[in-house]
């Protein structure tokens, strides 16, 4: 602060000589760099340098967005690194076990002969495992005028930091996605991937190619309706405005205030986040129409008729009760359909892999039609998921190889020791799962192959819905859903990318998640009927 004799005196000289203000002005600002400079921190990273590495680390996660700048912080610093996101504190962890770790805890287990638990013990301070378990950060940052333009602020779950209000939602959700609603996800995924399949003619372009990934939206939004809302609604709409809430959650999200205050960026994104929060207050209010007037209760009430009960008994207000709907309602789109789309490339890059999940699929099918009378789609909807081992060890390696979340998110909410590095209270954490997962634990950590689910993997290696209090809370129905899609969709056709298009030639983004491009060439594929027989009897 400048008192008010500094300022006469500043008065003064500028009257004089404005060259000798601009030279005070620096020293201001220097005095001010070295009088709030950090205490020198024990974790690698950019230096702090006057204020100009926060500026410059938040320009880099603004610039190439929050997955690629997480990247390449750890690639340069290693597993722990400090930045700044906003002048905030931010530790990036992706302490994984390296070759070094493995060869000192082997030497550990038999010098000291220690038990599998002490083991354990010992493999549990992997920082990124010890952060997604422990109660101490269950809330996750943001700016706050970012998520309040999005409608997260204190609201729905998925970046809710108010940890209270948090865990009364994180019920319901956890309701819907488990139990009856889980066993009901089968027959619902076929029949909305059939009757989507049905329409591929009109989605299909002069030269025969598919839009694949709007396919796979189309097919989950389908879904995430008939499992959560049921009301009648318009997917393709729908759609477009789930994306465009998308595109703006990932840009508001880290923004400075002085973002919000300039309305020519600011007001195309504040449109989109009400587009979709009018159009789920409409499909609300059909609902509770439907509600009203159905005679008797249902006996299994969807996760929208709970959450208006619960408003409706005062337990949670209206603009909650929208803001849950909408994150039930987006979140497969966002991340299930770009995680098969990203499975179906994998797959035609891999024609030995998706010979064996057909071979396997075939016998399990045929085995039970040999058992029932079964016929059409009713032997996909039968078949016993579990069965499928290598449909599994595929979904889990391609989640592995090349995830659609990448990271997460966590706020410090006690002063806390990772991995005895001192955490205070209010400390952004970002976990990089992604990077995590190419840990020499699996035999090939940099390349697709189902060699990497051979052996079974132990969870703390492997996390990719997180895991503790704050984990994916559609972890069990998200891997319902991807098998069932798949094996729906592959008994019946191969699918197979326009030529020369891989996972590594599409155009990616990495921000809040993983994504391709939306081009209007690379996303397109082929959609070939399966031969009848199925390969299963060729080749076998
Ligand atoms: C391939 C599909 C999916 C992946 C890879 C995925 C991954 C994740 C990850 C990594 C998190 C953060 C966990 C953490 O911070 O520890 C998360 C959170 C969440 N996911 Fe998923 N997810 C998927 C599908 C789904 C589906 C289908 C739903 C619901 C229909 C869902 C609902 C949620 C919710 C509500 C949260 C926030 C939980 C909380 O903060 O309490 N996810 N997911």
């Amino acid at each position: 602060m400048l008192t008010s004799d500094s300022l006469s005196l500043v008065t003064t000289v500028t009257n004089t000589n404005p060259g000798v203000l601009l030279f005070l002005l620096l020293c201001l600002l220097l005095t001010t760099a070295l009088t709030f400079a950090p205490t020198k921190s024990p974790v690698p990273g950019p230096s702090y340098c006057f204020g100009l590495g926060p500026v410059l680390s938040y320009c880099r996660f603004i610039w190439t967005g929050i997955g690629t700048a997480c990247n390449y912080y750890n690639s340069r610093y290693g597993s722990i690194v400090r930045v700044w996101i906003n002048g905030e504190e931010t530790l990036i962890l992706s302490k994984r076990v390296t070759q070094i770790d493995l060869i000192w805890l082997r030497l550990m287990w038999r010098m000291r002969n220690l038990s599998k638990s002490q083991l354990y013990v010992i493999f549990r301070s992997s920082a990124v495992y010890y952060v997604l378990k422990s109660a101490h950060y269950t809330a996750r940052f943001g700016s706050k005028q970012g998520l309040q333009c999005i409608g997260m602020d204190g609201r729905g779950i998925i970046f809710n930091s108010d940890v209270p209000l948090w865990k009364q939602v994180r019920v319901y959700f956890s309701k819907a996605l488990t139990g009856p609603g889980l066993q009901r996800t089968v027959g619902i995924c076929v029949s909305a991937t059939e009757r989507q399949l049905e329409c591929l003619q009109d989605m299909t372009d002069a030269s025969g190619h598919v839009d694949a990934l709007n396919l796979l939206r189309c097919i989950v939004v389908d879904i995430s309706n008939r499992l959560f809302l049921r009301v009648p609604l318009n997917e393709k709409e729908l759609l477009m405005k789930i994306q465009n809430y998308f595109d703006t959650w990932q840009t508001v999200l880290i923004q400075p205030d002085i973002f919000f205050k300039l309305r020519c960026l600011y007001k195309k994104h504040e449109k989109a986040a009400k587009d979709l929060q009018e159009a789920m207050e409409s499909l609300i209010e059909i609902k509770r129409k439907t509600i009203k007037e159905s005679e008797k209760l249902d006996d299994d009430r969807d996760f929208a008729s709970e959450l208006i009960f619960a408003q409706n008994h005062g337990e949670l207000s209206a603009d909650n009760v929208r803001q849950c709907v909408l994150e039930m309602v987006i979140a497969a789109p966002d991340t299930l359909s770009i995680s098969l789309f990203f499975m179906l490339m994998l797959l035609k890059q891999n024609p030995k892999v998706e010979l064996k999940i057909v071979e396997e699929m075939t016998s399990l099918m045929d085995d039970h039609r040999s058992d029932s009378e079964v016929t059409g789609n009713e032997d996909v909807k039968k078949i016993d998921l579990q069965k499928l081992t290598v449909l599994e060890s595929f979904i889990n390696e391609s989640m592995r190889f090349h995830p659609v979340v990448d990271f997460t998110m966590r706020k410090a909410l006690e002063d806390d020791y990772i991995d005895d590095i001192k955490v205070a209270k209010g400390t952004n954490i970002i976990l990089n799962i992604g990077r995590m997962h190419k840990t020499e634990f699996f035999p090939k950590p940099n390349e697709f192959s189902l060699e990497n689910f051979e052996k079974n993997v132990p969870s703390r290696f492997f996390q990719p819905f997180g895991c503790g209090p704050r984990s994916c809370v559609g972890k069990h129905m998200a891997m319902v859903m991807m098998k069932a899609i798949l094996v729906t969709l592959l008994s019946r056709y191969t699918v197979c990318p326009r030529q020369g298009c891989t996972l590594s030639s599409i155009r990616q983004t990495n921000n809040l998640s993983q994504q391709p491009v939306e081009d209007e060439h690379s996303l397109a594929m082929r959609f070939i009927p399966r031969a009848s027989p199925p390969p299963h009897t060729e080749h076998s």
